[in-house]
């Protein structure tokens, strides 16, 4: 992927949803149709700042069937290195953005016998667009989506009005709590579970469901890393002949680009594993934080996935 490959786009429509949400609306300058997706499909939003380009990664939330506009869901992140700040305090309808084709990397399953969603927070994103392939369809489904206090519950007018019994809301400030074990103990069988939302909670889900005998291949989440701060290093690219300096607010992938050397990247949030890089030499720690490599890879230090990543180290010597 890169920018050669995007599709240049403008903000038709930009909505404060809850207190950290905003909700904007994608579409072609000179109308039609945008490219075709499925359910659970993100897309790289390139954002040119005065001082440095952003690529994050935002599911898309609107029906795969309408193709007019795309939709996202940004939510500000406090501590995050721009990118979410700029969408939201920089972007108004009229704004042109470059975009990448959109990429399914939480596709729900195709022989599942029933899907079991799970949503918390901003996770519901992908989760919406998941529900509009599901509607009107066989196969039973229901959501289970969890939230702060009613206030933060975004989307869900849309939600009660499209899926009505099928959702079941949780509201951290009324202590209601989706309660896993009960969820993932009694499913029938060729159930798939889908999961979007804090880390914690994916994690969570993913054990319980382990425990409770579930297959692996029934088990999907999406959870993109911000990367995220940290010291800056220096790092050597031995076949580009570079050495690139990683400031501080800069992810390794963002360095690596700026000096020129292209990375091929699909989600750029440590879960597709495209940025895949090997390490030559290190002297020092990699400090992973992808979703990507095994426990026992990561202990080897012998791979990174740069668009997340990054190390403390007095030298490292990348493969590209
Ligand atoms: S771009 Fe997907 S893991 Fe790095």
């Amino acid at each position: 992927m890169n920018d050669a490959q995007t599709i240049a786009v403008q903000v038709v429509g930009v909505e404060q949803i809850t207190p950290l949400i905003k909700h904007f609306k994608l579409a072609l300058p000179e109308g039609g149709d945008l490219p075709a997706f499925s359910g659970g499909s993100h897309i790289i939003v390139v954002m040119n700042g005065a001082t440095r380009v952003h690529r994050n990664p935002y599911s898309l939330l609107s029906a795969p069937h309408q193709l007019g506009a795309y939709e996202i869901g940004v939510r500000r992140i406090e501590e995050s290195r721009g990118g979410s700040h700029f969408m939201h305090d920089s972007v108004r309808v009229g704004s042109r953005l470059e975009i990448a084709h959109p990429v399914n990397l939480f596709g729900l399953d195709k022989i599942a016998r029933k899907h079991l969603l799970i949503a918390g927070g901003i996770g519901i994103t992908p989760i919406l667009a998941q529900l509009e392939d599901l509607h009107g369809g066989d196969v039973p489904y229901e959501l289970h989506y969890s939230v702060r206090s009613p206030e933060h519950a975004a989307f869900l007018d849309r939600l009660q009005r499209r899926e009505g019994g099928r959702v079941r809301m949780y509201y951290d400030s009324e202590q209601q709590l989706i309660d896993f074990d009960a969820l993932l103990a009694n499913q029938p069988l060729g159930t798939h579970v889908y999961v979007c939302g804090p880390a914690g909670m994916i994690k969570h889900v993913i054990s319980t469901a382990r425990a409770y005998g579930w297959s692996d291949s029934h088990i999907h989440w999406e959870q993109f890393s911000a990367p995220p701060v940290g010291d800056a290093f220096e790092v050597f690219l031995a076949r580009s002949k570079l050495s690139v300096h990683v400031p501080p607010d800069r992810s390794l992938l963002e360095s690596i680009e700026a000096a020129g050397v292209e990375v091929p990247y699909l989600c750029r949030g440590g879960v597709c594993g495209f940025c895949h890089t090997r390490v030559l030499e290190l002297d020092g720690e990699l400090l992973h934080n992808d979703h990507y490599l095994s426990d026992a890879d990561k202990a080897k230090a012998k791979s990174i996935m740069p668009c997340v990543s990054r190390a403390r180290c007095k030298s490292l010597v990348l493969d590209l």
